[in-house]
């Protein structure tokens, strides 16, 4: 596509987004709460599960609350055979782990954003700490593929977060300003549907640790996210992008966490392999939703 028509795509998208904003896209607002931004709750397997193991799993998993979007993020190999274990009627949508930003070419082992699209893939994992981390990806390319998710209509799921000598050393804000400021660089103006980009806070330390964040911890960072991309894209447009807090979630400790006004979810892994652990995440971000709406405001 040309440069100006591409242009023009995202002034209408922008604007239909606003539109929608302003009457309630009632597909992505929680209204029970009158939050802008429904509860999401995302799974990532990483290299975990078979395909027996994909067909338990949607056979135990119980009935999962519609007030909250539940995703699951199987290796990609297993996308058909999610999808087909859990049925056409399931409320969960499905996402990917990775993805290359090219749309096609020689990528040996790689997946582009259309063909998870086309895998009925809904939702990406970008800018994992593993990824990062074990495979070497650096900002710019993590920029590339939230550029080219959204364009091919993925919504990202940016992870971002830092390792335990950056916290100790209070460094902690200035590495997630660095890589949320890097994920966003080639997005420019006008911004994307905010209904689309999902951030994650995922502390590297606390990823299959055992240790999570405190309630404190977790509500600082992802209130800090929100403020810098209300820098980036203004007050309006960061209030409805949904912000998650991955590392060591569990059922025990989802319910504190999210209490957190930022908090709007969770990016699970280990505990996300059990169908009745991630179910009771899902449960209890409902219920922390609800408690939200009767609290004082
Ligand atoms: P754990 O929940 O196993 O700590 O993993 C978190 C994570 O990396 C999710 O992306």
């Amino acid at each position: 596509m040309s440069d100006w028509k591409e242009q023009v795509e995202r002034v209408v998208r922008q604007v239909v987004a606003e539109v929608l904003s302003a009457e309630g896209d009632a597909a992505l607002q929680d209204l029970s709460s009158g939050s802008l931004r429904k509860p999401l709750v995302a799974a990532n397997w990483k290299m975990h599960q078979t395909r027996a193991e994909v067909r338990q799993f949607a056979d135990r998993l119980p009935e999962l609350s519609a007030s909250v979007e539940s995703v699951i993020c199987p290796p990609a190999i297993l996308l058909p055979i999610l999808a087909e274990a859990l049925g056409v009627d399931s409320p969960v949508r499905l996402g990917a782990q990775n993805m290359h930003p090219a749309n096609k070419g020689a990528f040996t082992g790689e997946h582009s954003a259309p063909m998870l699209r086309d895998a009925d893939a809904r939702y990406v994992i970008v800018g994992h700490s593993e990824r990062r981390g074990l495979f070497g990806e650096e900002d710019d390319f993590v920029a590339e593929k939230v550029k080219a998710a959204l364009k091919a209509g993925l919504r990202p799921i940016l992870c971002i977060g830092e390792v335990l000598a950056e916290r100790e050393e209070g460094a902690t804000f200035r590495v997630l300003r660095g890589q949320l400021t890097a994920a966003l660089s080639e997005l420019g103006a006008p911004a994307p549907d905010p209904a689309d980009l999902v951030v994650a806070y995922e502390p590297i330390w606390a990823i299959g640790t055992g240790r999570t964040a405190s309630v404190a911890q977790a509500g600082e960072a992802l209130a800090f996210v929100r403020e810098r991309l209300a820098e980036i894209f203004g007050w309006a447009w960061a209030d409805r992008v949904r912000l998650l807090y991955g590392g060591s979630a569990t059922p025990e400790n989802a319910t504190d966490l999210a209490s957190r006004p930022d908090l709007d979810g969770f990016l699970v892994g280990g505990a996300s392999l059990d169908p009745e652990k991630f179910a009771r995440i899902v449960l209890a971000m409902h219920e922390a939703r609800a408690a939200k709406k009767e609290g004082p405001r």
